[in-house]
């Protein structure tokens, strides 16, 4: 398994890991959790990713649970959970969100379900625009202070936030985020590969990049119908998304560079996570999987990479039809457009309230 830096940290971390959303405590219990994350072991992956809401914290506790089972030595392996939605019973206004209250009951709460004594690295799950910057800055180092993480990162912010709690970080003396968890597949570019592009050059920023293969579509399960029992047959998000315009032309894209994998003597599933893990910013790439077979399967990923050459990145470049604008071109179009940009301007579009009461640009709950 090869090692990368997590973003300009010392940290090393494998090309591939494991993460948990929808799968470890959920589709998957006892000890398929267990064969998982051992087969993932042996074959050289050490990294496993969780959240405090996967599962509602069922993915933490069965994470924990084979962590101590297995009884890895804690140096040996390398933790990743995130931070900002509780589903706890009793759930109120301040379980939600980066306060610096959630931050922390938040990240305790994650020790216990873990049965950890620190995560390697603590993301921000989203961007949490009704909580100033010092705030969450400072919640995070408090978190590193205390020994229950050694870096912090973020995961689907916007790269102006990234930039700005850069600037804070430095304004404080402080400790910046050193990866973003994001969204990286054939499907899913403009984020990783145009919007970051100023953040990868300037400082280092690093990817743990997710739904590489866009839930399952691009492995070519989906080409001729829905499996019983996959994500998309069973998960309410998923399911249905195939039958539209935009899903069937999806899923005829994954038909032609499933001929695209044939004459490269692999998988479409194995072109499409190598094509993720060839992008000189990602960190790692993070695999779900719903049964040992399905990891080993994924990292045959591991034997195309040095296959992906300019001819073959070109025929599926070709096939996708998305290449995002030139990131240099991008970069001169934003600085024009950012005297018009502030932050009172994006207090007054509407924005995601992830379950609690929305505020006003004030950040007042509005009289019912
Ligand atoms: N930060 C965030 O906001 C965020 C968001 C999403 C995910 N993540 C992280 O990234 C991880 C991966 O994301 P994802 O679950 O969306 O990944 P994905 O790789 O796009 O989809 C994984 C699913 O595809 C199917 N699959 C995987 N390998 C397969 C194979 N070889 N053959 C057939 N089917 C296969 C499995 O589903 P079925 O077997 O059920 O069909 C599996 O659960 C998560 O576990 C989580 O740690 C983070």
């Amino acid at each position: 398994m090869p090692f990368r830096r997590l973003g300009p940290s010392g940290l090393r971390v494998p090309l591939f890991s494991v993460g948990g959303w929808l799968t470890l405590g959920g589709s998957v219990v006892g000890d398929t959790v267990k064969d998982i994350m051992r087969t993932a072991f042996e074959n050289g992956i050490n990294m496993f990713d969780t959240a405090e809401d996967y599962q509602k914290g069922e993915a933490e506790l069965a994470m924990g649970r084979v962590i101590k089972e297995l009884n890895w030595r804690r140096s040996d392996i390398v933790i990743s959970t995130k931070i900002f939605w509780s589903h706890q019973p009793g759930t109120g206004p301040n379980d939600t969100g980066l306060s610096r209250k959630h931050i922390i009951e938040g990240t305790k709460a994650c020790l216990e379900r873990l049965q950890l004594d620190y995560v390697d690295v603590i993301f921000a799950h989203r961007y949490d625009i009704t909580v100033p910057m010092e705030e969450i800055i400072r919640a995070f180092n408090y978190v590193i202070d205390q020994g229950w993480a050694f870096y912090y990162g973020t995961s689907e912010w916007p790269a102006e936030r990234i930039e700005e709690a850069h600037h804070v970080a430095t304004r404080l003396g402080l400790i910046a985020p050193i990866a973003e968890q994001c969204k990286h597949n054939m499907f899913h570019r403009e984020r990783p590969e145009k919007e970051y592009a100023s953040l990868y050059a300037k400082y280092g920023l690093g990817t743990t990049a997710f739904s590489a293969l866009a839930g399952g579509l691009l492995t070519g399960k989906y080409n001729d119908g829905i499996p019983a029992g996959s994500r998309f047959a069973t998960v309410d998000y998923f399911v249905g998304s195939t039958e539209t315009n935009e899903g069937q032309a999806l899923v005829a894209k994954v038909r032609d560079l499933s001929k695209i994998a044939e004459e490269l003597n692999t998988t479409p599933t194995a072109l499409a996570l190598a094509w993720v893990a060839r992008h000189k910013s990602t960190s790692t790439v993070i695999l779900s999987v719903t049964s040992s077979a399905q990891l080993l399967d994924n990292l045959k990923a591991l034997e195309v990479l040095p296959k992906l050459d300019q001819t073959v990145m070109e025929k599926i470049e070709t096939i996708l039809g998305n290449k995002p604008e030139d990131p240099v071109r991008h970069l001169c179009m934003c600085r024009e457009l950012s005297t018009f940009r502030s932050l009172e301007l994006s207090l007054a579009l509407p924005q995601p309230t992830y379950g609690r009461p929305p505020l006003d640009v004030h950040g007042r709950q509005p009289f019912s």
